[in-house]
């Protein structure tokens, strides 16, 4: 996924406890592998040969040759011996897993207990399976993410993790290689050729009555909250002010509350895309509005940049046109009521509504400030070779690795999936979800002086995915000596 240049950091105390992707996507390691990790048996002498191998890399902001990120389910802490607790009050997303029947029915995966179409036929392959439940054939304890500098190096690297974990009776379920190469724009794009990776929260620290701030700027100064995209760091650090004015509460590692400081969960989910499938939606697409209105403006790619809501090259779009490509600040209300230019139902405007929401002036502020308890931090990759548009498909796999990280699985991830992207209500719309992830369907655009309607297929597929626990490097520490 694509690195804006954010010139937050972590203050050094916090920035050495805390794993690097949380601060960056390693985009100066553009090649890469994600390990979906099984181990059978007891103990965690698996967890200690990582520490030797893959330790994962603090969020210190040296430019290394070779980095990594490391995070477990809940049943493969569980496994180890490890209880991981969230507070009582509420089911635990962690603890019930991505595909517990309920919340995959709200995550819009599963209708009336069959696998929707945005799903992969035969059901997702693989999960933490939490509590012994057989809900996927393969289950996932951990996920090891390497990034590398060139490709040999992160073959070579892969070659050792597997070679030093597999006599501790760690098998590795799934290797998918990740890559993050710009075009010669210097853009990163998607598999559909979207630039990918622009939009994310920026945190600051909140915590009232401070003297000094947990989040600087490059000037070592401390960073202020951005107005378009500040979030509180506890909405994506436990144990740091959150947005409901409270330090982001983490799950109790045995009991212990203090381990989770510094940790947080990734909401992880593995889309195929069907590049071929994609662009033939959008070539019919547009073949049906020309149909209808011959002097209509719609071509394939200007009918994808509206599923999207952006230009191929990361412009938003507004209602007289593409704007600049680096403003991200973009507020609908007063810009886009409408969605003339960004679609309602766009996957940018569903995945965040800004103050798009509001009804009235003086609404603004307060809905922006409500979506912005929902936002997660995007630290996406994309897996497999690209299909140039227009070629057929040639029955590889390929797609996204979405990782996305947040305290609160529940109020962040969940709440984006169900009441924005497939939230068949969403704004003023009806029986319509989002376009890009959802199964194939109706996508009503406004347009001047018409609303357009245009069925999109399926072209993303959900193969897997679960939720996972980013320990502290302490926490990992802890867990590897348990
Ligand atoms: C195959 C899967 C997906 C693809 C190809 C994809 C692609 C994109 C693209 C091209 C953008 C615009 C550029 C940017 O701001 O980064 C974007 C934005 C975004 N996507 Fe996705 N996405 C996928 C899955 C998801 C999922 C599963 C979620 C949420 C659970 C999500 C949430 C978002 C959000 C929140 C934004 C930023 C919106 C904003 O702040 O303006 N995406 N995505």
């Amino acid at each position: 996924m694509a690195e804006r240049s954010v010139n937050w950091r972590l203050s050094p105390e916090h920035a050495a406890q805390t794993q690097g992707l949380v601060v960056s996507g390693f985009g100066h390691l553009p090649y890469g592998r994600a390990l979906l990790l099984h181990h059978e048996g007891e103990g965690n002498g698996w967890v200690r040969k990582i520490a030797e191998i893959a330790p994962p890399t603090p969020a210190d902001g040296k430019r290394l040759k070779r980095g990594s990120a490391i995070a477990f389910t809940h049943s493969g802490l569980q496994a180890m011996g490890i209880t991981a607790a969230g507070p009582p009050a509420a089911p635990d997303p962690f603890v019930e897993g991505m595909f517990e029947t309920n919340r995959s029915r709200r995550l819009n995966d599963r209708r009336d207990g069959e696998w929707n179409g945005a799903v992969v036929p035969e059901g997702p392959h693989w999960s933490g399976n939490p509590g012994g439940a057989e809900q996927t054939p393969h289950t996932v304890h951990a996920l090891l993410v390497l990034y590398a500098e060139t490709e040999p190096d992160a073959d070579a690297w892969t070659g050792e993790v597997e070679a030093a974990l597999a006599p501790c009776g760690v098998s590795i379920v799934k290797t998918l290689p990740m890559e993050l190469r710009p075009d010669e724009k210097g853009i990163f794009r998607e598999h559909f050729g979207f630039a990918d990776g622009i939009s994310q929260p920026i945190p600051y620290d909140a915590t009232p009555d401070r003297t000094s701030s947990t989040v600087i700027g490059d000037d070592g100064e401390a960073f202020p909250e951005d107005p378009a995209h500040g979030v509180p760091l506890g909405e994506i650090l436990f144990g740091h002010w959150n947005g409901h004015h409270e330090y982001a509460p983490g799950p109790a590692l045995n009991g212990d509350t203090s381990l989770a400081l510094n940790g947080t969960y990734m909401a992880v989910r593995e889309y195929k895309q069907d590049v071929a499938a994609f662009w033939k939606s959008m070539e019919a697409g547009a073949a049906g509005i020309l149909a209808a209105d011959p002097d209509a403006d719609a071509t394939a790619e200007n009918l994808a940049e509206r599923v999207i809501g952006r230009t191929v090259d990361g412009a938003m779009l507004g209602p007289d046109g593409p704007l600049g490509q680096d403003d991200n600040d973009f507020m609908y209300f007063d810009r886009d009521p409408n969605g003339i230019g960004c679609p309602l139902g766009s996957h940018v405007r569903r995945g965040n509504p800004r103050d798009g929401l509001a009804t009235k002036p003086e609404q603004k502020k307060t809905l922006l400030e409500a979506a912005n308890r929902h936002r997660i931090l995007r630290r996406a990759r994309k897996f497999g070779r690209g299909l140039p548009r227009g070629a057929p498909d040639d029955g590889e796999d390929r797609g996204l690795f979405f990782m996305a990280l947040n305290t609160d699985i529940q109020r962040q991830f969940e709440f984006v999936i169900q009441t924005w992207i497939m939230n068949p209500d969403f704004s003023t719309l009806y029986d319509e979800v989002d376009p890009l992830l959802g199964p194939g369907g109706p996508m009503s655009m406004r347009d001047r002086p018409l609303r357009r309607i245009v069925d999109v297929h399926t072209y993303v597929r959900l193969v897997g995915g679960e939720y996972f626990f980013v320990p502290s490097l302490p926490a990992f520490e802890w867990i590897a000596k348990q």
